[in-house]
């Protein structure tokens, strides 16, 4: 029998640019907490947030998704006709069909590549990577840029005390590259369906067709639950990681968890026994939650502030929504 012929074996990837957008519009805990009967004071120990981010009415996840992407195939010293294939990872573009990815071909000029986009909520970049880094070792494609991105402000009720005071906007941009050394590790990731109501929006947008009445979907979350799942469990995601990498936490130059709580992002760095040396992302405090966007933004940031961290380890892990969760160990760009 003919053998197929397939891809390139013996490839590897690595993340060879990155790029972010933040809205110039900081919105301080002081604008939110009237209506869900909080303070300053309160959010701040409870989350640590400062505050957050939040596009105008003519910025949407296209336009941060472009200007997120320009950066980032530039910083890879690349250009646009070069990427692949395009991951987008949003939960709040708000069109089913077509695809934002789809969209984005034509405002970057890529040409007619591959491209679509992936609902993993917080988890959404670190899916992204573990498919994009597949795509490259397999030979199926040189380059593929890697967007997280949400306007989770278009899906806050500013009366909920569950969720809406975290949430911010915002987009970040990676380009990954075939490599001639292993540049992304094996990615840890799954889902536990069984907290499918855990973090939801409030109804189906087809009850909106049924009932003209009907609200708006909009966030919702049982808050203590996230957190327990997120201090124990991610935890132990975080250590099989490592351990899938064949990486000691003293290897590590950073740590860039999901930026969904101060103390979330401190317990887990504790139970990991993280030395003093590993720089960790803590983006949180003025740009909230940007779900899909928060380890890209989170890394953007460590990047600028700590450029001796160019070509060092970084742990990831992303969690939420689903629930799911996924993580690796990269080397930063
Ligand atoms: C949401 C979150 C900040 C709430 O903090 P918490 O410490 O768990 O707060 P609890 O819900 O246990 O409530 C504690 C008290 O604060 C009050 N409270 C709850 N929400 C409040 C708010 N927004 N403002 C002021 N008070 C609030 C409660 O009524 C309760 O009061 P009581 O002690 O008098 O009964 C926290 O659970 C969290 O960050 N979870 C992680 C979830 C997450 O980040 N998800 C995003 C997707 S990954």
């Amino acid at each position: 029998m003919t053998t197929l012929t397939t891809t390139e074996a013996g490839r590897f990837s690595r993340i060879s640019g990155i790029g972010g957008y933040r809205s110039e519009h900081a919105v301080p805990n002081e604008a939110l907490v009237g209506p869900i009967d909080s303070s300053d004071e309160w959010i701040r120990q409870r989350t640590g947030i400062v505050t957050r981010h939040r596009a105008g009415k003519d910025v949407g996840v296209l336009e941060m998704s472009e200007e997120a992407a320009v950066e980032a195939i530039a910083n890879a010293g690349l250009k646009p006709e070069d990427i692949g294939g395009i991951i987008i990872a949003t939960v709040t573009f708000g069109i089913p069909t077509p695809s934002a990815a789809s969209a984005l071909t034509t405002r970057l000029g890529t040409g007619p590549v591959p491209a679509w986009d992936i609902s993993a909520a917080c988890a959404g970049y670190c899916y992204a990577i573990a498919q994009a880094d597949g795509l490259v070792r397999s030979g199926t494609m040189d380059n593929i840029l890697v967007v997280g991105v949400e306007k989770l402000s278009d899906f806050v009720d500013p009366t909920d005390r569950s969720i809406s005071f975290l949430l911010g906007d915002g987009a970040g941009a990676v380009v990954v590259s075939s490599s001639e050394t292993p540049g992304i590790s094996a990615s840890v990731w799954g889902s536990k369906g069984e907290n499918w109501e855990t973090i939801r929006v409030t109804n189906s947008f087809l009850s909106l067709k049924d009932d003209p009445e009907a609200p708006f979907p909009t966030l919702r979350q049982d808050g203590p639950s996230v957190f327990r799942w997120a201090v124990w469990e991610m935890a132990d995601v975080a250590r099989q990681a490592l351990e899938a990498a064949g990486v000691a936490p003293e290897d590590l130059g950073a740590f860039i968890p999901h930026q969904a709580n101060m103390r979330i992002i401190d317990e887990l760095a504790k139970q990991l026994k993280l030395p003093e040396s590993v720089k960790i992302g803590r983006d949180i405090a003025d740009n909230g939650n940007t779900s899909a966007a928060s380890i890209p933004l989170a890394t953007e940031r460590l990047l600028r502030e700590n450029p001796d961290l160019h070509g060092k380890l970084a742990l990831q892990i992303g969690f939420g929504a689903g629930l799911v969760y996924g993580a690796q160990v990269v080397v930063l760009p």
